[in-house]
């Protein structure tokens, strides 16, 4: 039997991934926060804070073939007039960057019985960053350049690890709401339309755990015109990108 950990268990996606395995006949290593959780998305919990290398190897010991970094946060707590609060920051950074990060170091120094599979879960909110989830997507960015950056390297310098990186769009659920809490009423309704129409976590599971099987390195759902428009804006013109967000926060955002 295979075994499979996956972070964020009590999540969305993450208990939708728990389930899909479950069905699959792997064994599922659900590791979240909570030692009270329970379930039929997952064979055993794993009670880990996901902040240290040792956090890292805890996911190890279990001898996986498949991690999977589902755990993410957004910024549900804003300050003043939309500004981020340093706390937000800095769980936000850890669990959406640092820690699939220190995995993934750690996981290309491993002598693995057999080959395994380290898939990171970012975001589309990754091609360019945003007024209305600043810290997520500076985050998610990070995340997509790390995975990009040493993935290649650990595949050379260690053939039984593979780091690889899947971007999700919008998931029906509490995290996708997060955006509006700086939008104002007509920014709101234009994230409502988008919530509303998003793929259930069971859909999603599904196109994910089909595109592990692929072996592909990076896997995107789709991603919406205009977030590959802003993306291109973003990296050929910057500063005329940063002069549209600042429009847009003019006319978007609930503190001007
Ligand atoms: N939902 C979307 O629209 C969407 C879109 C694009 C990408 N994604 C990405 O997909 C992943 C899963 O999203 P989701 O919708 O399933 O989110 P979710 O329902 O909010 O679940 C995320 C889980 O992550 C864990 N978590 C949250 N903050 C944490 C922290 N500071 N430290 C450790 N664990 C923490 C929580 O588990 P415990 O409390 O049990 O520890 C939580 O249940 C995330 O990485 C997210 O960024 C989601």
């Amino acid at each position: 039997m295979k075994t499979v950990v996956i972070t964020g268990i009590s999540g969305v996606l993450g208990s939708a991934l728990g389930r899909y395995y479950i069905q699959q006949d792997w064994k599922v290593i659900g590791v979240s926060r909570n030692s009270k959780l329970k379930g039929d998305y997952f064979t055993e919990l794993c009670v880990n804070r996901q902040e240290s290398v040792d956090d890292a190897h805890t996911l190890f010991s279990y001898e996986p073939s498949l991690i999977i970094l589902c755990s993410g946060q957004i910024e549900t707590e804003i300050g003043k007039k939309g500004l981020p609060l340093q706390e937000q920051f800095d769980s936000i950074t850890r669990i959406n960057y640092i820690f699939p990060a220190t995995v993934g170091i750690q996981a290309s120094y491993l002598k693995p019985k057999n080959p395994l599979e380290v898939v990171a879960i970012g975001s589309i909110a990754d091609g360019s960053p945003s007024c209305f989830g600043p810290v997520y997507h500076a985050s998610k960015i990070a995340l997509h350049y790390f995975y990009s950056g040493v993935g290649p390297i650990a595949c050379c310098a260690n053939p039984a690890v593979r780091l690889r990186l899947y971007r999700p769009g919008a998931i029906k659920g509490p995290l996708a709401w997060a955006p509006v809490n700086r939008l104002n009423e007509k920014g709101y309704k234009i994230r409502a339309k988008r919530v509303n129409g998003a793929p259930e976590g069971d859909q999603v599971a599904r196109k994910i755990a089909k595109w592990i099987e692929k072996k592909v390195w990076v896997g995107t759902y789709k991603e919406p015109f205009t977030f590959k428009i802003f993306k291109y804006i973003f990296v050929l013109v910057p500063n005329f990108f940063y002069k549209l967000q600042s429009f847009g926060w003019r006319k978007g955002s609930k503190f001007v």
